[in-house]
């Protein structure tokens, strides 16, 4: 990649959508219309009590007929809908332990094809899970849809759109990679220098999009409706052992919900900027085995590149050092706004809930728990901190 100055092909990352799957399907062939029937209308048949028997008179069907890497998407992208939506059910306490086989087997199958774990992930429901109203028109919150929604009126819509429409903000970083290794490799030091800047207008932008999302989701619909559909059975008390998905395993599996640190772009910049995670980088390393494995390698990739951080070290040039630092700013920007995020998402519905219901400690400390099952704010925080002493 060093020399090229492209990005090669079999990463499948895309000249203006960086890891966000390019036009994804709508429609699925017609053998499989019985699947995005149901995941069409979630928000409805959950409403009338519908959804489990639905799902349960679902034909099972084979996946050989689903060609093509945007068909695939799209197949996992609805049986992820309607596996969240078939364990959940709203927020009753009425949790399914075991997915029937005829979602389970062609989900299992095709999940395996694409490498993706059987659970809704980032992969699915923000990277293709997207169109354009008018297609001329621009890539604008005010011009996109989703495919697909959970109950909760406009949040799903709110939360999926704001993370794409961040992560494509800050996706023209990417590009700026090769000829970061290259300036690197050739020890251009002013040529790096505009590089990074880029970088560094890329955080910036990435960050002026996400502060549109209290303008889209509301907090009180995020904490106690989408939260619910989006939770995973790793470290979850609801569903201690797992999912027991029907004719593929014999035992429960475990699997952690959707959430955005299944995204690719923040763990690149890390790699990038050589951020180390320290103990908590664990459940990012995990996460990444949720990303697409095109994805996946290309964060490898960029691991064995030349480092960045030690060639800025080792010039001695003070204007370098600079325009580094600068770049580590906006990811600990980036990251101390999501903190805030998290807060008036989480923290502070989490506390209303608890007072409103007198609610028990564990159930409480459920609450403070990210969808990805983490411990949420030590954990954000920790990632924060070690962000920060990046700094030169
Ligand atoms: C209502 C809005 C949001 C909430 C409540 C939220 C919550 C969380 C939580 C709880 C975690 C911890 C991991 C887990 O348990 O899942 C997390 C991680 C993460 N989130 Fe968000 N998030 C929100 C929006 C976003 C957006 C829009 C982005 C950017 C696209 C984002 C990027 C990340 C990243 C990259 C991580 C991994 C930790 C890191 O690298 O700093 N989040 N988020």
């Amino acid at each position: 990649m060093e020399g090229s100055g492209k990005i090669p092909a079999k990463y499948h990352i895309d000249e203006d959508m960086g890891f966000a799957l390019p036009h994804p399907l709508k429609e699925l062939p017609p053998d499989y219309s019985a699947w995005t029937a149901i995941a069409r209308d979630l928000p409805r048949l959950i409403e009338t009590g519908q959804l489990r028997a639905k799902v349960e008179k679902l034909p099972l069907l084979d996946i050989d007929d689903l060609q093509g890497h945007r068909s695939q998407r799209l197949g996992h992208l609805a049986l992820g809908y309607i596996t969240m939506a078939y364990v959940w059910d709203g927020d009753n306490g009425d949790v399914r332990k075991v997915l029937p086989r005829n979602v389970a087997v062609p989900y299992c199958k095709l999940s395996e094809k694409l490498g993706l774990p059987p659970i809704l992930v980032y992969a699915d429901c923000v990277l293709a899970n997207w169109k354009k109203k008018d297609p001329n028109g621009p890539m604008t919150y005010e011009n996109m849809d989703i495919l697909f929604s959970f109950p909760g009126g406009d949040c799903s819509k709110g939360f999926f759109l704001i993370s794409l429409l961040v992560e494509i903000a800050a996706s023209p970083a990417i590009k700026v990679i090769p000829t970061i290794f290259s300036t690197v490799q050739r020890q251009d030091q002013e040529a790096l220098q505009r590089a990074l800047l880029e970088i560094v207008f890329c955080l910036k932008e990435a960050l002026r999009v996400f502060q549109k999302i209290h303008e889209y989701v509301d907090p009180s619909l995020f904490f106690n409706v989408l939260r619910i559909y989006l939770s995973g059975w790793q470290g979850n008390p609801q569903l201690p052992d797992g999912l027991l998905y029907e004719g593929v395993w014999d035992t429960p599996k475990k699997f952690a919900g959707g959430s955005a640190a299944q995204s690719s772009i923040f763990q690149c910049f890390d790699v990038l900027l050589g951020v180390k995670h320290g103990s908590k980088g664990g459940f990012l390393q995990e996460m990444r085995t949720y990303m697409p494995p095109a994805h996946q390698s290309f964060l490898c990739s960029l691991e064995s590149g030349p480092s960045l951080r030690d060639f800025v070290i080792s010039s001695g040039n003070d204007d370098l050092k600079e325009v580094y630092n600068k770049c580590v700013e906006g990811l600990v920007s980036l990251r101390d706004y999501h903190l805030q995020i998290v807060t008036k998402y989480i923290l502070i519905p989490a506390r209303q809930h608890c007072r409103k219901d007198e609610k028990s400690e564990e159930q409480s400390d459920q609450e403070n728990r990210g969808t990805g099952g983490t411990n949420l704010m030590s954990f954000l925080k920790s990632v924060r901190n070690a962000t920060q002493e990046a700094f030169l």
